[in-house]
């Protein structure tokens, strides 16, 4: 299968662990030039670049926080300015704070829609206004969860609503960029080996591998590895899904 991928940009949201790590070195090893933003830990995200630029690929990495406006738009142009024009717009990152809906402020409610949604959707309508100036056929793929489907069983509220409106905003957005020929899919994964899951991994491992029918938690790079396929030539007929990626656990 040609993926046709080499010397394309991408530009990865919290790319400096996790699955958006994953990701970057997927894109890597197709001969993609990743910029990738880091939050709280430059350390491993400037460990993640060396690593990268080793690979043979163009790299960089800046602090970015998406639920500010500016950051997010300083974000894109730095990427912009030191890799070249971008072609494919992963938006990985997101925050994921715990409680039953009654111990939930207006401002961490607030906060995660702003980092979740809002911060996705300014970089969409971003790279969006550039594709279409440059006739370019960019790729979208956001990083929903099966928590937008089937609700998460250890209180999550504003994270499950925020990657419902993630959902929504890969459909409705597939439907407006689809006539020029820009495609924008979802990846709902189930549960990853990430800092994100990892206490509920710790305190609830039999629980999870009850609900999943293979039995195991996925690794990043099973999730990274559809990013790629969806952000090649080889996914060019797929626009407005939501790829399951969670062992059978969801099967929508
Ligand atoms: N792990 C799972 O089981 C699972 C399941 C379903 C869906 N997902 C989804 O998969 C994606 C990646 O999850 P993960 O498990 O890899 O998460 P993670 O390990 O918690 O990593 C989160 C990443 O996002 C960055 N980040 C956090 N807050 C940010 C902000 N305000 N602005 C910009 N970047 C920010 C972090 O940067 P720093 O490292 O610098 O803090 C880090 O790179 C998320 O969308 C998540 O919802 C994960």
């Amino acid at each position: 299968m040609k993926l046709n991928l080499q010397g394309k940009v991408a530009l990865v949201t919290g790319g400096s662990r996790g699955i958006g790590a994953a990701i970057g070195r997927s894109l890597a090893a197709e001969g993609v030039h990743v910029g990738f933003n880091y939050h709280t830990n430059p350390e491993s995200a400037e460990a993640l670049a060396a690593e990268l630029r080793a690979a043979g690929v163009k790299a960089t990495t800046v602090r970015a926080d998406l639920g500010d406006e500016a950051s997010v738009l300083n974000f894109i142009a730095q990427v912009s300015a030191e890799l070249g024009a971008i072609d494919i717009l992963v938006n990985n990152a997101a925050v994921c704070p715990s409680g039953p809906m009654e111990s939930y402020s207006w401002e961490t409610w607030d906060r995660t829609l702003r980092v979740n949604v809002t911060g996705v959707f300014l970089a969409c309508r971003e790279l969006a206004k550039s594709w279409r100036q440059r006739q370019a056929r960019g790729k979208i793929i956001n990083i929903v969860s099966q928590a937008a489907f089937l609700g998460s069983t250890s209180g999550h509220l504003p994270y499950d609503s925020s990657k419902g409106a993630l959902v929504s905003m890969t459909r409705a957005l597939a439907r407006e960029l689809g006539p020029e020929g820009i495609t924008v899919n979802a990846i709902a994964p189930g549960m990853v080996k990430t800092e994100m899951v990892i206490k509920n991994l710790e305190t609830k491992l039999d629980f999870y591998l009850s609900r999943i029918p293979l039995k195991r938690v996925a690794d990043p790079d099973e999730i990274a590895n559809i990013v790629t396929f969806l952000a090649s030539d080889a996914a060019s007929y797929i626009t407005g899904a939501t790829i399951d990626a969670t062992g059978g656990m969801l099967m929508h």
